[in-house]
């Protein structure tokens, strides 16, 4: 792989070992996936900030890096972390609480901004066709399908190195060869709502490996709709993008899969692991609602309240927070709980006495059983609102 003069001496740890820890990670995962040299990124995003899913050993490798004085370089943001300041917070043991704060002050320290959401494109929106180093999957898939926007999946650790050097592998899908599509999806039946767009990709999720495909039949799907998609995907399978754009040229070369509403709705039941209609806590936000999103729930909710017997959580960045302040506070009156900085995947549900989820996410319900050792069901926006909120 070529390094440039002065990326070689970072390499050789003339800037000090921390620089060159992270030099040595980029390298390594170039020379690992072919790249040919060094690309600079216009950001990069961090996943793992959770101290639920990152535990004590990177804690202690991250705070060296603060105490050597590195800074990121570019622009770098920082996937939800555990805890809810207003909501959660107090509620939690204190030594996980505790511990989760000094991990948020180290990568603060870090020169990491504090956006702490999986959604940091509605913060600033990358643009079309920039390098970007990227490590949480839904926001991956969202950047490089909907966005235009190149990013490889990357791990916390090379997240990290990115951000501090500024530069990824050119390799992945980085490259313009490796974004074409491998297999032509055609839906054949139209996608009702949003769970049903996160059921397709469960269900593509699991059968492409790593092919991207390119996914026809899609009725105007709205961006909302891909995010849930784009998330789904990503956490069933290796995808790192899909097509949902005809590409002429390209169909007649690529494998076919057809998907029939029977796969959609095997899907959804094969997700759903509890019919009750009783869930300890309803969660609506994953992927961080966008503005539309709080809009069109806070509609949705109007005047009627949450029950007593359930908590209603919609998570969402505190950038789309304060854009909204109005649908939060009416909300937030009628008993919902706004959730900023985490999501009910990363904070330890099971310490709050949670055992059974509902939800619109295809993407919480494939990880909530083993992540949250929670009970789940999938469903419609609507119908966890009809459950969640008095009559
Ligand atoms: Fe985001 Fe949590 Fe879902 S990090 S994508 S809301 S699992």
């Amino acid at each position: 792989m070529y390094l440039t003069r002065e990326e070689e001496r970072i390499y050789d740890g003339e800037f000090g070992w921390a620089k060159q820890i992270c030099m040595k990670i980029l390298v390594k995962l170039g020379e690992l996936f072919g790249a040919s040299r060094l690309i600079p990124v216009e950001s990069a995003h961090v996943s793992g900030v959770s101290y639920k899913t990152l535990g004590e050993a990177p804690t202690d490798f991250l705070e060296a890096l603060a105490k050597a004085g590195e800074k990121t370089v570019v622009e770098a943001t920082l996937n939800p972390q555990s805890l809810d300041p207003r909501h959660l917070a107090g509620r939690l043991p204190e030594n996980l609480a505790k511990m989760q704060w000094k991990l948020c002050e180290i990568f603060e320290k870090l020169g990491f901004k504090k956006s702490y959401t999986c959604t940091p494109y509605y913060i600033k929106k990358p643009n079309k066709g920039a390098h970007l180093a990227w490590a949480e999957s839904s926001a991956v898939v969202y950047a490089n399908s909907v966005l235009g926007a190149w990013t490889n999946r990357e791990g916390g650790p090379s997240a990290l190195a990115a951000a501090i050097i500024g530069k990824t592998p050119n390799c992945g899908v980085h490259k313009a060869e490796n974004r074409k599509p491998k297999v032509l999806v055609e839906v054949k039946t139209p996608l009702k709502s949003e769970v049903e767009y996160g059921a397709l990709g469960i269900f593509l999720g699991k059968i492409l490996e790593d092919k991207i495909p390119l996914i026809m039949g899609l009725k105007k799907p709205t961006t909302d709709s891909l995010k849930q998609l784009g998330a789904a995907l990503a956490s069933a399978g290796m995808v790192n993008m899909f097509h949902y754009k005809a590409v002429a040229s390209e169909k007649d070369r690529l494998e076919k899969i057809t998907v029939e509403s029977k796969n959609i709705k095997e899907t959804i039941e094969e997700l759903t692991t509890t019919p009750t209609s009783k869930p300890d806590l309803v969660f609506i936000g994953c992927p961080h609602c966008s503005l539309n999103e709080i809009r069109k729930t806070a509609k949705m909710v109007g005047e009627r309240k949450v029950r007593e017997d359930v908590e209603l959580w919609i998570c969402t960045s505190n950038h789309i927070k304060q854009k909204a302040k109005t649908h939060v506070q009416k909300m937030e009156a009628n008993g919902a709980k706004i959730l900023t900085n985490t999501c009910a995947v990363v904070t330890w549900t099971d310490k709050l006495g949670i055992k059974t989820i509902m939800t619109n996410s295809a993407k919480t319900a494939h990880y909530a059983p083993t992540l949250n050792m929670a009970e789940v069901k999938l469903a419609t926006l609507e119908e966890c609102l009809k459950t969640a909120l008095k009559a």
